[in-house]
C-alpha cells in the first residue's frame, strides 16, 4: 500500500501540498492512517485537483468531494468517486446544502483561507462529520498578520476574530471547569451543539485539527 507521501509526489504537479513543508504531509499521514477505509471525504478548495486525485487513491473506497467556487483550473470533470461541486464558502446556504450529503468521515479546508469562511464553514460542516471523525483547517498561519505583506494578510482578515482565535476560544471554553458553560466573562451561555461535538483540538504547524465526538 502507497503512503500518502508516495501518492502526493506522484501527482506534486497538479498540488502544493508536497511543497508545504514535510509536517503537514507528516501530520496527514499520522492523523489519517485510521481512517483508510473513509467512505466520504471532502476538501475545499481544489486548484487544478491533484490533492483530490491523492485523497482517492488514499481513500481507496471514498467518495471524494472537491469545493471551489472556481473549478475552471481543475484539470478533470466529476468522475466515479471524485465529485466536483460549486461553492462558496462564505455562503452558510451552499455549505447547508452540500453538508446534506454527509456524514462525511473527514473535511479539510484549504480554501480561501479567510478567517469568516474557515469559522462559518466549520460551525456549518462539522455537524455534518461523523462520530469518530476528523476536520482539518489547512494554512493557519493567515490569522496572524506577520503572514505576508500587509495588503496579502488583508485580504484574510474578513472578521472580527481570526480562525485562530476562534480555536483558542473554543479551548477555553471547553476546558473551563468541564461544567458545559462558555468560559468568557459574564457570558456562560451553555456549550453550543459544536461546542459539545468537539472530542479534542489539536494545533500543528499551519493547521488545526478536530476531532468529532
Ligand atoms: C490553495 S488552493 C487549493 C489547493 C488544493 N487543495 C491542493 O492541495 O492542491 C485554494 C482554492 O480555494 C478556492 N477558493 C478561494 N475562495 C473560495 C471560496 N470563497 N469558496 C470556495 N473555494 C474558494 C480557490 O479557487 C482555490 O482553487
Amino acid at each position: 500500500m502507497l503512503t500518502l507521501a508516495e501518492i502526493i509526489h506522484k501527482y506534486k504537479a497538479l498540488t502544493d501540498k508536497h511543497k508545504r513543508a514535510r509536517p503537514m504531509l507528516e501530520m496527514y499521514e499520522e492523523i489519517f492512517k485510521d481512517y483508510r477505509d473513509s467512505s466520504k471525504v471532502f476538501e475545499i478548495g481544489v486548484s487544478q485537483g491533484g490533492s483530490l486525485l491523492a485523497w482517492g487513491k488514499y481513500f481507496s473506497q471514498a467518495q471524494v468531494y472537491g469545493l471551489d467556487n472556481k473549478l475552471a483550473r481543475c484539470t478533470f470533470k466529476t468522475g466515479d468517486r471524485i465529485e466536483l461541486v460549486e461553492l462558496d464558502q462564505s455562503s452558510k446556504e451552499e455549505l447547508e446544502v452540500f453538508g446534506k450529503r454527509g456524514p462525511f468521515d473527514i473535511g479539510i479546508d484549504d480554501g480561501s483561507h479567510c478567517w469568516s469562511h474557515q469559522i462559518l464553514s466549520f460551525e456549518v460542516l462539522f455537524p455534518q462529520i461523523r462520530s469518530g471523525g476528523l476536520y482539518i483547517i489547512e494554512d493557519i498561519e493567515t490569522s496572524y498578520k506577520t503572514h505576508s505583506s500587509p495588503k496579502h494578510w488583508l485580504k484574510y482578515d474578513t472578521g472580527p476574530i481570526s480562525a485562530m482565535e476562534y480555536f483558542r476560544n473554543l479551548v477555553d471554553d471547553l476546558n473551563f471547569f468541564g461544567t458545559g458553560l462558555n468560559s468568557q466573562a459574564g457570558k456562560e451561555a451553555e456549550w453550543t451543539n459544536v461546542q459539545k461535538t468537539v472530542e479534542w483540538v489539536m494545533f500543528r504547524p499551519n493547521a488545526i485539527v478536530i476531532k468529532k465526538r
